[in-house]
Order: structure tokens, then sequence, then C-alpha cells
């Protein structure tokens, strides 16, 4: 079955009529963080539920650890950790608490789960707040919990399904500072995102998901090079003299439509722009990217990532 800690060939999940997870293959192997990127209600939660052995597949096959998640849920559960989309702490229950409790769930010996818990409240930034309970915490405070609390039983593979949705821009960072920390201490990850900037910061690899089906596979630098070319050039018109995009399909290698902007896809997007101004076209922004995944996923899908 080959060494990775998850592989999934042909993996289904149907909720009655509806068909979330549509056959999809995945192999993760150990120490890489994987990406599952894709829009709402593409199927990323669906599929990381079946691998943290919480909702049973309706087709295909599913190894997790080398082991099937329907004979045995239980011994994989024990190896792995697992961040739900939604934050399920115990508000009644103080930091510390919810780390202990958690602990003694999976029959740690008591010393053992104490110290642990002392461990992980400092790797989450929270020892200050170790006796006080969870519900006053911030967004980020307890979304940096639940990855403690996931922890608890160290596992060999994390689960994080949108680690940092709904967060600002300072707790997002530093989520990701705690997430590369446990990277680098060779915890294998699995992460759901929406966000283009999340998935390229924090992948290895990735796959590119949209209505239960997987699109593309590769690094994020794979995926733009071979779905994307080299740089953007941004245009804003007031609406009133938004050319159509046909004027600048002969300037750039592929034009997209926005609601709010065009995207000229090109090697040199100054050279572009400057074609743009010669040609009599006065925008009210351009502005030159370099091409990310958002480009990727827009080319593969024509839609955008977050609407
Ligand atoms: N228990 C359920 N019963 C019926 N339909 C469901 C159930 N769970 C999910 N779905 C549907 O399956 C599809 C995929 O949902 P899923 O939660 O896996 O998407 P997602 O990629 O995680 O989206 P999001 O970014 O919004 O979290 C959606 O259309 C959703 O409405
Ligand atoms: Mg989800």
């Amino acid at each position: 079955m080959g060494d990775g800690l998850v592989q999934a060939r042909g993996l289904r999940k149907r909720f009655g009529e509806f068909e979330a997870v549509r056959g999809i293959d995945v192999d993760v192997a150990p120490g890489e963080v994987f990406g599952f990127l894709g829009p709402n209600g593409a199927g990323k939660s669906s599929t990381m539920r079946m691998v943290a052995c919480v909702s049973p597949r309706t087709g295909g096959t599913l190894q997790v650890l080398g082991m099937d998640p329907d004979v045995d849920g239980p011994r994989i559960r024990a190896r792995i950790g697992v961040v739900p989309q939604l934050d399920n702490l115990d508000a009644e229950l103080t930091v510390r608490q919810n780390l202990q409790v958690y602990g003694r769930y999976f029959g740690l010996p008591k010393r053992h789960v104490r110290e642990k818990a002392a461990e992980l409240m400092e790797f989450a930034q929270l020892a200050d707040r170790a006796d006080e309970p969870v519900e006053p915490l911030s967004g980020g405070m307890k979304r940096r919990l639940t990855i403690a609390r996931a922890l608890v039983n160290d596992p060999e593979l994390l689960l994080l399904d949108e680690p940092t949705t709904g967060l600002d821009p300072q707790a997002r960072h530093l989520l990701w500072e705690r997430l590369y920390r446990l990277k680098r201490e060779g915890v294998t990850q699995i992460i759901t995102t929406h966000y283009m900037d999340e998935a390229e910061q924090l992948c290895d690899r990735l796959v590119v998901m949209d209505g239960g089906v997987i699109v593309a596979e590769g690094s994020p630098a794979e995926l733009i090079g071979r779905h994307a070319a080299r740089e953007v050039l941004e245009l804003r018109f007031a609406p009133e003299d938004r050319p159509p995009a046909a004027a600048f399909a002969r300037l750039a290698d592929r034009v997209e439509e926005l609601p709010d902007r065009l995207l000229l896809s090109t090697a040199d997007g100054e050279r572009v722009q400057g074609e743009v101004a010669r040609a009599g076209h006065r925008p009210i922004s351009a502005l030159v990217r370099r091409a990310t995944l958002e480009d990727v996923f827009l080319r593969l899908t024509g839609r955008t990532l977050v609407d």
C-alpha cells in the first residue's frame, strides 16, 4: 500500500441524493503539509471528516496510517489530531481543563497529561490564561487552543479544517508561524482552506478541489507554473468607460473579467501596461503582480475562490 499516511482511491461521500465528494485520489506523505484548496461547498470538510474517522465513506478506498477507518476508527483516532472547522471547546472549562479533559479521553496518565497541558499552553501562547475560562478568549486564542488540544496525544497526523478562517491578519500570521513550527518538528499536516495565500504559505503540495472533484494537484509553484502566466496586470476602470475584455485579447495571453476589474495574464506585466496606455485606455488603476493560486483557480474553474 506504499508508505503514505493517507491514501484514498476513488473516495466518495454521498448525503442522500447529493454527492459531496465524487471520487478523489489522495496521497499524503510523512512529514509534508498537504492542502485542500477550494471554495465553499467544494467537499473539503466532507473529505476531512472521512479521514478523521468521524464520517463513513460511501465509496472508494481509504487508508489512514495504513488502516481502514471502517475497521480501525478508534485506533486511528488515537494517533491523529483533529481541528474541526468550528471550534468545539468546552466553554465552561478553563484553558487548562480543556486540554486535560481531552487528554484523559485518550486514557493518558494524569501526570503526563498535566505536563503535556503546560507544554501546549506555552506552544499556544496561552500560559497566562491557563486558569481562565475559555469563553472570553479571542477567536485567534480559541483557535490556538483547539490546535493545542489536537496535539495532546502527540499525533502523527494533524488535520486542520480551515485553521484561520474568520481571524484577523495578525492572528492568522501567528497561527501560520505555529503550524510552521510543527512542520519543522516533523508533524504531518493536512489543511483545508479557501485562502490562496494560506495554501501558498503553508502547503508543500495541494489539490485544488471544486464541486467534489480534484481539478489540479502539485506544489504551489508547480500549479502556478502549469496553469497561470508569470504575471497578472489588474486593471480597474470607471464603470462608464470600461472597455470590453476583447479589447485586450491581443495584448495578453489571457483576459479574465471580474465584476470590479480585468485581469490580463502575461509574462511581462509592465510591457502590457505600457501597451494598454499606448492603445489609449485610461484605467483608474493598473497593478502588476505575480500570478497566484487564485489565478490558477480562476483559470481552472472560471470562478474566484472567495466570493
Ligand atoms: N450532513 C450533510 N448533509 C447534507 N449535505 C451536506 C452535509 N454536509 C455537507 N453537505 C453538502 O456537501 C457539500 C460539501 O460540503 P463541505 O462541507 O464538505 O464543503 P467545504 O468545501 O468544506 O465548504 P466550506 O468552505 O463552506 O467549509 C455542500 O454542498 C454541503 O451543503
Ligand atoms: Mg468546510
